[in-house]
């Protein structure tokens, strides 16, 4: 028995790596956050899940929408704990965006 399943699986693992080809993904940069008081924080948080891009796309937010988005973000499991770091972020994200 174990035989017959190695010479099932040994030519389809064989006709499997025939098949893999290599692809070219599009180098789209990555938008540089603006300097500024509370920026490591805030590539430190917010690139785990997405580009930085989702940050700097966005203009002129007042400070009860960014508080608005974080929470959202720590929603979908943004592992932010303290208070301290969100304060910075939402400081950070209002001055600049
Ligand atoms: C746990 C993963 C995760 C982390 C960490 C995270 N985000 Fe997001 N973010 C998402 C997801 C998922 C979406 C897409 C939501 C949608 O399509 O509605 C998103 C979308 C966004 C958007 C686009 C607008 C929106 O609401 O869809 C902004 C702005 C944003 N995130 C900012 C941030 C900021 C600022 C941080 C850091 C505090 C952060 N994200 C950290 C998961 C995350």
């Amino acid at each position: 028995m174990k035989r017959f399943i190695l010479a099932i699986l040994i030519p389809l693992s064989l006709s499997f790596g025939e098949n893999i080809k290599t692809i070219e993904i599009p180098n789209i940069p990555d938008n540089k956050l603006k300097d500024g008081k509370g920026k490591e924080v805030v590539e430190q948080y917010c690139s785990i899940c997405h580009s930085l891009n989702y940050i700097t796309m966005q203009k002129g937010l007042s400070k009860k929408v960014w508080e608005a988005e974080v929470k959202k973000m720590i929603l979908f499991g943004a592992p932010i704990e303290n208070q301290k770091d969100i304060d910075a972020i939402v400081e950070y994200l209002e001055k600049n965006y």
